[in-house]
């Protein structure tokens, strides 16, 4: 019986929340599991009734969980920053999730913007750093308000916390069935600080490694490529910043927020499984936007908790109905519903 801790969130997070659980339900169901879920209402709606983002019990809550899945965080009520560091980047930091997994993949009959590119060039995953850089929100201001000014904006890169990481990254790599190459994306050229030691990190760690090919690209660059030629990257590691940023970029190829779902792992405590897209005021309650998304990042959920067969039959009927039914993921655009997308993955289940 596992314990899963929801946050259904803002927006329309609690819409695509409600579809992810009915195909966890549904597949459940065949797979023969059982699960009970814990459901909390942090999020902008709640801060905004009491004043308060997490309440103090919250994380120890939370670290009994053995997983937890996010709908959405963002309010537009709320300035922005609020919510951002006091729910979303407190359960990554607190629950020491120092991965940010996004796998990029682009499933057959979903349009990419890119010309002449298919399935079989899009497919590789990015390992983020998700505890550390320019989040961990060090730095001042300097003669605040003056025509003086200057702000200052730390990035935090342990030599602990990229060994973490690119562990992490370095395993996936060689686990995963494909061309067994690792990229690190950086900045060498500029950041002589941060990625000077992110760069003799990742070639020490690189000789434990013989069957992982290593590649070194700067994020400029990486950003070129992902358009251009994105067969050449199997697996991305890189700092919590530029993955912020190459993540969207490689959601948009992957045909967009619609489908795209990121975990928070902490490979040795409890993981959060989210869409990447935001809260969406503007479509919430309209039964329009795509849940296949939070779909996806409950697919995710159930494969790191050990439920392979369940995620690969998600996975599946996400494909059927990606090829044979939506007209679009973009919000308003699929030919069906919210609930109705829902209805179609668990019906080909
Ligand atoms: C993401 C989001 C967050 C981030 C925001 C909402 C703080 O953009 O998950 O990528 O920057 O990490
Ligand atoms: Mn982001």
């Amino acid at each position: 019986m596992y314990k899963i801790a929801v946050i259904p969130g803002d927006g329309t997070g609690p819409e695509v929340i409600n579809e992810a659980l009915k195909v966890m339900k549904a597949v459940s169901q065949k797979c023969n599991f059982n699960y009970e879920t814990i459901m909390y209402d942090f999020g902008g709606t709640r801060y905004l009734r009491t004043g308060e983002t997490l309440p103090a019990s919250a994380i120890k809550e939370l670290k009994k969980a053995d997983a937890i899945l996010l709908g959405a965080i963002g309010h537009p009520d709320v300035k922005p920053g609020i919510l951002e560091k006091g729910i979303l980047l407190k359960l990554r930091f607190d629950l020491h999730q120092y991965i940010n997994l996004r796998p990029v993949k682009l499933y057959p009959g979903v349009w990419t913007p890119l010309k002449d590119k298919g399935p079989e060039d899009i497919d590789f995953i990015v390992v983020r750093e998700n505890n550390e850089g320019l989040y961990v929100g060090e730095g001042k201001f300097i003669k605040k308000g003056t025509k003086d000014e200057v702000a200052l904006q730390v990035s935090r890169n342990s030599r602990k916390g990229i060994d973490r990481c690119l562990k992490f990254a370095f395993d996936l790599t060689q686990e995963r069935n494909k061309r067994k190459k690792l990229t690190l994306c950086g900045k060498t050229n500029v950041l002589t600080y941060a990625f000077d030691l992110w760069y003799r990190a990742f070639t020490e760690m690189a000789k434990k490694y013989p069957k992982v090919t290593t590649d070194y690209a700067h994020v400029d660059a990486i950003c070129m490529w992902m358009v251009k030629n994105p067969e050449w990257f199997d697996v991305i590691v890189t700092d919590n910043m530029f993955g912020d940023i190459i993540t969207d970029l490689a959601a948009m190829i992957q045909g967009g927020m619609g489908i795209a779902a990121g975990g928070n792992l902490n490979p040795e405590g409890v993981s959060m499984f989210e869409p990447i897209g935001g809260s969406a005021p503007k479509y919430t309650g309209k039964n329009v936007i795509n849940p296949l998304a939070a779909i996806s990042a409950g697919m995710m959920l159930l494969d790191h908790l050990g439920e392979k067969e369940a995620a690969k039959k998600i996975e599946k009927s996400i494909i059927e109905v990606t090829s044979t039914k939506l007209k679009s993921l973009a919000a308003g655009k699929m030919g069906y519903g919210t609930t109705e997308v829902g209805d179609l993955v668990v019906q080909f289940l």
